[in-house]
């Protein structure tokens, strides 16, 4: 099926968040280890930034380490790093020849700092991209950006610069690190897992959730062509009516 014909060009989603999972079991079913999954995950990560690139998506957002991933063995954590290294440096020509913004979220100051300086290079070599952002979430979880949000808030409060009754959703918004991006219409998640997993909490109140049964390491364009066009059929109604909607 050509997925990307079926995609109505005039409902696309702005923002797109993945949750890239599967990388582990793609490796073991194919006899290697569970590094090998994580760097085939980084084609498959091209791909969804082109295709999504291509329709004209806004933002593509993608976990790529979750603040609970520190608790994986060493070993893997070291490899994920260096993995994140390697490939900042070697996609910042495509980034810019394809006309992509690179962004990041997370507590990235905690990084290990040759990662954390890869990164901002990357962001900094990126930043006149004007066609789409690619945001990378990198120990970053939904409750460690709620709780910093709900810290800068008590603080402002104490500071008397702001007042108690004016704390409403848009504060909190401008709290959080996707501040200056629209919520995700479309989350998807690959490996057939339902969850999750900390990810925008705040952020995907309203967002339509996409399970998909493939390992991330398998994700392709014509993946994210479906996923959107999927998207396009679901009725999203904000807590009205069906027929409110009419
Ligand atoms: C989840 O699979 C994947 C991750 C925790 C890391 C995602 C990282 C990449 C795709 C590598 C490249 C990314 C960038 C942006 C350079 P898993 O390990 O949880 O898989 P499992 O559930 O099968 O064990």
């Amino acid at each position: 099926m050509d997925w990307k014909s079926q995609i109505d060009k005039s409902k696309l989603p702005k923002h797109v968040a993945v949750i890239m999972d599967g990388n582990g079991r793609w490796a073991k079913e194919h006899g290697m280890p569970r590094v090998f999954g994580h760097r085939s995950g980084v084609k498959a990560v091209r791909e969804t930034a082109e295709a999504a690139a291509e329709i004209g998506v806004e933002y593509v957002t993608l976990y790529a380490f979750s603040t609970e991933n520190w608790n994986r063995p060493k070993f893997e954590v070291d490899a994920l790093m260096t993995l994140l290294v390697s490939t900042l440096r070697g996609e910042i020509r495509t980034l810019n020849k394809n006309n992509i913004r690179l962004e990041a979220i997370g507590d990235l100051k905690n990084l290990p700092s040759k990662c954390y300086k890869e990164l901002t290079e990357a962001i900094e070599k990126t930043k006149q991209n004007t066609r789409m952002t690619l945001v990378l979430a990198l120990n970053y979880s939904g409750r460690w950006e709620i709780t910093n949000a709900v810290k800068q808030i008590a603080a402002e409060v104490k500071a008397g610069n702001i007042d108690e009754a004016e704390i409403n959703n848009e504060l909190v918004n401008k709290h959080l690190t996707t501040s200056n991006m629209p919520d995700p219409e479309l989350l998807i998640r690959t490996s057939g897992e339902s969850r999750v997993s900390n990810f925008l909490l705040w952020q995907i109140a309203y967002s339509e959730l996409l399970f998909i049964d493939k390992y991330w390491p398998d994700f392709r364009k014509s993946d994210l062509n479906e996923a959107v066009a999927t998207y396009q059929k679901r009725e999203r109604r904000f807590g009205k009516t069906s027929d409110q909607l009419k």
